[in-house]
């Protein structure tokens, strides 16, 4: 870990170097002084990366058709990407672990030339950008050198479009003594003039006060900082581990939290509230089908259930519940729900709610582990960890065709194949055939359909008219030997249409 942030920190500064070398004309010194004002409106301020990979397809959700196009941004980042992003002034702003910044210019990336957090040891847990107080604040934790104690810190860096690089400075409103132990990630959401965190605590501790119970350590606990006086405030206790907090505009404030098995929950935080970890969970425990807090039963005996909070709903299996977001001005049919990332499930999760309760929870299924989410106006952006960004908006076209798939116009014929081929799910594989949405471009037998025959997987190239045509008009002349039988014989105007079809959902 240690060596992996010194080289991330000499990374970074290698690039701002360079930044400032190209900006500046001057020649590389880490000494070299420059004027350039922090860069979000101009298209060409800063370096130019590599243009990323785009592949686009489309899914339908149960009110929305959705247009999804996926870009792979990890060539880029090399380093230790956990899917921060936020945006300043309409422009997204990706960081990876260490705190490096980059501004998303269009489909390449631009440094943000923003200065590295000064403390020893960085790992960056939460990024937001909240324009009203013109700052970029930061929830990460640190290893102090000359202690070795452990933190968890909220940074603050104070700008607006005028203020020159090299004038950022990083001042800090919170910071967490943990001693030895580390913390477990940190999240933060800001409402009004307050900023809601939480602190994880996957580590236990003692058996006879758990970290997350003890209110003398602020691991496992929720605290509420007012940022006009600066004080913060204990708000509750007994959390495990939190990636998602959102303060919704009507006051609530929403958490999702990562519990063992089956104790994957969504809540909302009340002040005074103990949310049970790990002396009471929703699921049970790893490797076990006991709900018993652990293996120390008098531990279990302190486990009073009617002192914990009940989470408002619990996942069964468990689909590792990441960021939270409220939807606003995307769609009618969405806007003021929850949206949700998870990471086993791959899956975006649309929330309704009724004040405090549940309404329904639909699973949209996205094929990557989603990590955070970030709305920018009609856009939807999806970090994920395979290292791509997920930009969902919705089909317009299609919406007011008011068809699903696959029955839109020219689709019909694909009632011949649906019955082996998914055509919303582009990474799922059936038993019978691999997904048909994205199939446009890409290469031959290369979807990770496990039972592609020899014959297929022998061709080289990519599914283009040309070839598709080929195939669907007779797949045993096109691959002597495809497992594919289609069961009649399809007509040249008929193929033109699913050809079509084909490209459309690309
Ligand atoms: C009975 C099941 C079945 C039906 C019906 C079927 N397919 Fe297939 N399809 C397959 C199988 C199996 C493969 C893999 C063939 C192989 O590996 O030789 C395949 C492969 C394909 C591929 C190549 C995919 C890739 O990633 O390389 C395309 C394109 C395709 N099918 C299109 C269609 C279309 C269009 C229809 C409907 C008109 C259809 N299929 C109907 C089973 C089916």
């Amino acid at each position: 870990m240690k060596q992996f942030h010194s080289y991330a920190i000499t990374r970074w500064f290698f690039c701002l170097t360079l930044l400032i070398s190209a900006m500046a004309g001057a020649q590389v010194s880490e000494n070299t002084q420059t004027q350039a004002p922090v860069c979000w409106e101009s298209a060409d301020c800063g370096l130019n990366h590599q243009p990323v990979q785009n592949a686009s397809y489309k899914i339908d959700s149960t009110l929305l058709p959705l247009n999804l196009s996926k870009n792979t941004y990890s060539g880029y980042y090399t380093g230790n990407f956990s899917g921060l992003i936020t945006a300043i002034h309409n422009r997204l702003m990706l960081s990876d672990t260490s705190g490096h910044m980059i501004f998303m210019n269009g489909d390449t990336f631009v440094e943000t030339g923003f200065p590295p957090i000064p403390k020893t040891n960085v790992t960056l847990r939460d990024i937001k950008y909240i324009e009203k107080f013109d700052s970029l604040f930061a929830c990460f934790h640190y290893q102090d050198n000359t202690d070795s104690t452990h933190h968890t810190s909220l940074g603050r860096l104070q700008f607006n479009k005028n203020t020159p690089v090299d004038n950022l400075k990083w001042s800090f409103i919170y910071d967490a003594n943990h001693k030895e132990v580390q913390p477990d990630n940190c999240v933060f959401d800001v409402s009004d003039t307050k900023i809601y965190f939480i602190i994880g605590s996957l580590r236990e501790g003692p058996a006879e006060l758990p970290y997350a119970q003890d209110k003398g350590s602020s691991l496992g606990k929720s605290y509420v900082l007012d940022l006009p006086t600066g004080k913060t405030k204990l708000l509750s206790t007994g959390h495990r581990m939190s990636l998602g907090i959102l303060a919704r505009k009507n006051g609530q404030v929403w958490f999702t939290e990562n519990g063992e098995r089956g104790g994957d929950k969504l809540s909302f935080l009340q002040s005074g509230q103990n949310y049970g970890w790990p002396l009471k969970i929703s699921g049970t425990r790893y490797f076990r089908f006991s709900k018993s807090a652990t293996k120390d039963p008098v531990k279990d005996l302190r486990a009073d259930s009617t002192a914990f909070t009940e989470a408002v709903y619990s996942w069964l299996p468990s689909i590792a519940p990441s960021a939270l977001i409220e939807l606003t001005d995307f769609h009618p049919d969405w806007d003021g729900d929850l949206l949700m990332g998870s990471l086993k499930a791959q899956s975006l999760y649309r929330i309704h709610l009724a004040d405090k309760h549940i309404h329904s929870i639909e699973q949209i299924y996205i094929g990557q582990r989603i990590r955070g989410i970030h709305q920018t106006g009609k856009e939807i952006v999806l970090t994920t960890d395979e290292g791509t960004l997920v930009s969902v908006s919705v089909d317009t076209q299609r919406l007011d065709l008011n068809t699903a798939l696959p029955l839109i116009p020219g689709g019909s014929l694909l009632s011949l194949c649906v019955n082996c081929h998914s055509f919303t799910q582009p990474d799922v594989t059936s038993a019978f055939g691999p997904a048909l949405s994205g199939v446009y471009g890409r290469n031959i037998a290369m979807h990770n359909f496990a039972h592609f025959s020899d014959s297929l997987k022998k061709k080289s190239g990519i599914w283009d008219e040309a070839t598709l045509t080929s195939f669907l008009l007779d797949p045993q002349s096109f691959a002597p030997g495809t497992t594919m039988k289609i069961g009649v014989k399809l007509k040249p105007d008929e193929v033109r249409k699913i050809v079509d079809f084909l490209k459309m959902l690309k």
